[in-house]
This record gives structure tokens, C-alpha cells and sequence, in this order.
């Protein structure tokens, strides 16, 4: 079966992250033509633009890796009512040099979980804003707005009973809005 491959950026690098366990948690969640694999973003350099004609070995990784990508699922905290520098740090690299963005054109998915009742809203707003300079379409409905509460993840990992059948139903657009813009 040809498979469809979506790199997933998380935005933290807590290691007991709450988005990483939802981004694991929905992976699993996915049809089996589609691959997904978390992007790695710890090790990238702060963004420079004097470094654009010599980027670091992460930086060709990361963009390599977005570049073999049919799509993106972002899933990420909130930092201050946007989204962390990590995660800009690594929208950024893989945007330059100018004229040489491997953003553009990937079908893109935004979700995220905070620990306040907000759920990442203003975040994944800000997040929209930039995908859509970088010219990635992105899912629009339905929004997902995630707390993190007891019983969000089931003792497995996975999605916990409470929130299945909306993240299912997440997961089910997502997967069509990939397939619309990759057939
Ligand atoms: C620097 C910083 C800023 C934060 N700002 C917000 C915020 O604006 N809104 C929010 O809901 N939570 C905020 N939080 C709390 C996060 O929701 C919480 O730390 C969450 O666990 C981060 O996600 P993670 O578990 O994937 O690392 C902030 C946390 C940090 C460390």
C-alpha cells in the first residue's frame, strides 16, 4: 500500500511533554497508508541568517525530512499566549534561504493541549498566521482546543475514552484534507 508520510513537529522538548504523548496518542489514530514521524528540533542551531549559505547538519536534516513530507501535523503548548521559540526557531530554518522554503505547498494540521483551560487557542493562532505566510494550506475546522486532565491519555497511551471519538473525528479531516491536496 503506498503510504502517505507526515512529519510531525512538536513544539516542546519537555520529556514528559503533554503534546508529545498527543502527538504519539494520535498517530495512532491515523488509517494504516499513513506514516508518521516526529521531526527532530532539540538540536537545531538558533536561527542566523549568516548561516544560510552553510546551514548546519540539522538544519539540511530537518529540511530533507519536511521536504519528503506529503504533510505536517503540528502539535503544540502554548508559550505566553503564542507558540514557543523552539518551534518558530524551526519554522524559520527550514524557510530560507529566501526563495528556498520547504514549507510551501504541504497540506498542515494544527492541534495542541495546554494545562490552562484556553487549550493552546491563542498559540495555534499564532501558529495559523505563520503557515499561512509560508503558504501551507491548513485544516481550518474542526479546531481542537486540548486541557490536560486525568483521563485524557488511557493507561496505554492512547487517547483516553473522554476525548476518542472527537480526536477520532480530528484525525478522520485531517486525513482528508491530506488527501485533497496530495491527490
Ligand atoms: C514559558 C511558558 C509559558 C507558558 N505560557 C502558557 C500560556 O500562554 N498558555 C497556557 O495555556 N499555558 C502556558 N504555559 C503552561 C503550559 O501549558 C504547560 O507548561 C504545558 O505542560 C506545556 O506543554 P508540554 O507539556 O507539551 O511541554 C506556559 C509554560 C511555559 C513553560
Amino acid at each position: 500500500m503506498p503510504q502517505t508520510q507526515i512529519a510531525v513537529v512538536v513544539g516542546s522538548l519537555r520529556r514528559e511533554s503533554f503534546n508529545r504523548q498527543l502527538a504519539n496518542a494520535l498517530c495512532r489514530l491515523g488509517p494504516p497508508e499513513f506514516t508518521f514521524s516526529q521531526v527532530q528540533i532539540d538540536d537545531l542551531p538558533l536561527y542566523n541568517q549568516d548561516d544560510d549559505a552553510a546551514p548546519a547538519e540539522p538544519v539540511v536534516r530537518l529540511k530533507s525530512e519536511v521536504t519528503a513530507a506529503d504533510g505536517l501535523l503540528f502539535v503544540t503548548p502554548e508559550y505566553n499566549r503564542s507558540i514557543p521559540g523552539v518551534l518558530k526557531n524551526a519554522l524559520d530554518h527550514a524557510s530560507r534561504p529566501y526563495g528556498q522554503s520547504v514549507w510551501a505547498g504541504k497540506p498542515a494540521g494544527v492541534i495542541g493541549v495546554s494545562v490552562g483551560a484556553a487549550g493552546t487557542a491563542l498559540a495555534q493562532q499564532h501558529l495559523r498566521n505563520v503557515l499561512a505566510y509560508l503558504d501551507m494550506p491548513t485544516l481550518g475546522q474542526p479546531e481542537a482546543f486540548l486541557q490536560a486532565k486525568d483521563g485524557l491519555f488511557d493507561a496505554d497511551g492512547g487517547i483516553g475514552p473522554g476525548s476518542r471519538t472527537f480526536l477520532q473525528g480530528w484525525m478522520d479531516r485531517y486525513v482528508a484534507w491530506v488527501k485533497q491536496h496530495t491527490a
